[in-house]
């Protein structure tokens, strides 16, 4: 038996990486597995509440119980989001969004004809600070990758994209991070800071989602 603690909550997600076409057969990517991501979803539904997760391409299978919208692009994540986000409770961004796409996409595929070649990027969205700019706005948590300067940069995100809790997932350090099994976050808030230390991804999920949803209590009856 498990207190479902979130009944009546909806939580949408974004996991793992984005894919920007280069041309029909090459694009740009990162690391990003999917597993945090996943792992939160999973501790969501195991406490009880309605998920929705906006995935980007990774091999997982997703949770049980958990809605789950397949997206290939960072604009395709952005939609859907904004979509989904006004009638959230809680909205938790952990995808690697690519922060640039192709300025142009190619219909063919590109022949090795040049010695060199450059492609133009152009910015993309940003999904979570989009959301979090909604007037219907659910309770916005960001995750901020870094390799330096963790605090820092982690609480620049957190009041730039108005984020009521930003995970500082120091992406440097061996063993966690993208595509392991294993994580560790520092989770601030405007005047806080909570350790989850080195687990397993789906223990650090269900601390994470516990720290959320205290925080979303907080917020609501104050
Ligand atoms: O998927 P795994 O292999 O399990 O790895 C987990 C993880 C390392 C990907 C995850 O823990 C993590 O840190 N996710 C955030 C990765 C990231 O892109 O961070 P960022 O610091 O670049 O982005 C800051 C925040 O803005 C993130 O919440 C990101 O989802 C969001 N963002 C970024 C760019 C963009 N265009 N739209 C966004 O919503």
């Amino acid at each position: 038996y498990q207190e479902k603690t979130l009944a009546g909550q909806h939580w949408l997600l974004t996991a793992g990486p984005t894919r920007e076409a280069i041309d029909p057969v090459r694009y740009i990517s990162n690391h990003s597995s999917g597993k945090m991501g996943y792992a939160i979803a999973r501790a969501a539904v195991n406490a009880g509440a309605r998920v929705t997760l906006i995935s980007g391409p990774v091999n997982l299978t997703p949770p049980q119980g958990c809605r789950v919208i397949q997206v290939n692009s960072a604009l395709e994540m952005h939609q859907q989001a904004m979509a989904l986000a006004p009638k959230a409770s809680v909205f938790v961004a952990c995808a690697a969004v690519a922060d640039y796409r192709l300025a142009d996409v190619a219909t063919q595929k590109i022949k090795k004809t040049a010695d060199d070649m450059v492609l133009k990027l152009v910015k993309n969205p940003d999904i979570v600070a989009d959301v979090a700019a909604l007037s219907q706005r659910p309770f916005t948590v960001g995750f901020a990758a870094e390799t330096q300067d963790v605090e820092q940069y982690a609480r620049g995100k957190l009041s730039r994209k108005k984020l009521d809790l930003i995970a500082a997932n120091d992406v440097a350090r061996e063993g966690q991070g993208f595509n392991s099994e294993d994580n560790a976050l520092t989770v601030f808030s405007a005047d806080s800071a909570t350790e989850i230390a080195l687990a397993n991804k789906q223990q650090v999920a269900s601390q994470l989602v516990t720290i959320i949803n205290q925080a979303y209590q907080a917020k609501n009856s104050s």
